[in-house]
């Protein structure tokens, strides 16, 4: 049975809408606040300041080293941390990583279970999370409106995932300015990764009307301003783009999950540590192409969205898309050699993502595909 369309989180969406940060319920209403962030950049560039200038009067605690694609022993610990000091509300100012982090911690820290057994097998129900704010600083993991969360453990090389409604935020604070100063490879790579979601958002089984719009409005805004946002990082119409991209193409995928290009991505980024967006990426004129194969009937309206004529052109749009915006397309470009496909082809089959493809991926149908991009 086709599900309905859910979305709980509030989006607030624009240039200067970081101003009604204050204004929202969960930060109005709360006494004290979680304030998770990445990096240095929002601290040299001024941002954190504002920010906390905006919280004056409440007690924020700030956990500025959240670490790129965290691992699950930084989730525990935070999640213990918040156990023992709990606040009113979390608030996520950053990439995925800070984003997923902040979002599991909000929701982990309210469960009277271990959280490792709460990221291994999930409930099936959740006690309810803190109120969680995210304002995100890239355009590309669309987390900020998603209940998904992703951890890394690198030296096991293994991928934990979660997602379960209980892990929406309660708003998603989209403002375009926060993106402005994001070097060009993450504007690449973040910005490849929100159009491979659409694109999967759109070619899923669980695709139903409402997520169709998303994914498609998605596709043709990114097309359309990626390139000129690595090119040019100061160009506000093109990071408005892609902000909006980003988002739209989250609450696509948000209902529908990502399908074969993220499954065969995971081992890529594992093994041999291609950046997400990258390792999404690579496969994605392949996999649209055999989806299109079982799904015909569905390719018209994708064409549209590309403003092409058929899906052999959608393919190389798309390979021209990522040269444009200085990403590989083929996987020797990457240092992957042929000997390390059987390794990506018995690890890329993720369960919750590969069955969600239309095609019905075998591992010969992987391994030639991958053959085909070597
Ligand atoms: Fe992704």
């Amino acid at each position: 049975m086709q599900k309905g369309y859910f979305m709980p989180t509030e989006v607030l969406f624009g240039r200067g809408t970081i101003d009604l940060l204050p204004s929202l319920l969960p930060i109005q209403k709360a006494q004290s606040i979680a304030l998770f962030v990445g990096g240095s950049s929002l601290k040299k560039n001024g941002e954190l300041d504002r920010i906390l200038n905006m919280l004056k009067g409440k007690n924020v605690r700030v956990i500025d080293h959240v670490p790129p694609e965290p691992p699950p022993s930084f989730l525990l610990e935070q999640v213990e941390l918040m156990k023992k000091d709990p606040v009113d509300c979390v608030l996520a100012v950053g990439g995925g990583s800070v984003m997923d982090l902040a979002k599991s911690v909000a929701l982990l820290a309210m469960q009277k279970e271990d959280p490792i057994t709460l990221l291994t097998s999930p409930p099936a129900t959740f006690a309810k999370a803190i109120p969680t704010v995210c304002v995100p600083t890239t355009s590309g993991t669309g987390s900020e409106v998603t209940p998904f969360a992703v951890f890394w453990d690198h030296t096991k090389k293994k991928k934990y995932s979660i997602g379960h409604a209980a892990l929406y935020a309660t708003h998603a604070l989209v403002d375009p300015d926060f993106t402005l100063t994001m070097p060009p490879y993450v504007t690449a790579t973040t910005g490849m990764d929100a159009f491979t979601q659409a694109c999967e958002a759109y070619w899923n089984k669980n695709a139903n009307p409402q997520s169709d719009i998303y994914a498609l409005k998605a596709i043709s805004i990114i097309l359309s301003a990626l390139p000129t946002a690595v090119k040019d990082g100061l160009n506000i119409k093109a990071r408005n783009d892609m902000a909006l991209g980003s988002v739209t193409g989250g609450l696509a995928f948000s209902n529908t999950r990502t399908t074969a290009c993220h499954s065969i991505s995971y081992p890529m980024s594992l093994h041999f540590g291609v950046t997400h967006g990258q390792a999404v990426g690579i496969t994605l004129p392949e996999v649209i192409a055999l989806n299109a194969s079982v799904q015909s009937e569905r390719s018209a309206a994708f064409c549209e969205a590309l403003d092409v004529q058929s899906i052999e052109e959608a393919s190389d749009v798309i390979r021209i898309l990522m040269q444009k915006s200085g990403l590989k397309t083929r996987l020797s470009e990457l240092g992957i050699k042929k000997e390390a496909i059987e390794i990506i082809v018995k690890e890329g089959f993720a369960p919750g993502r590969m069955e969600n493809t239309p095609y019905t991926f075998t591992e010969d149908a992987l391994r030639s595909l991958l053959l085909r991009i070597l």
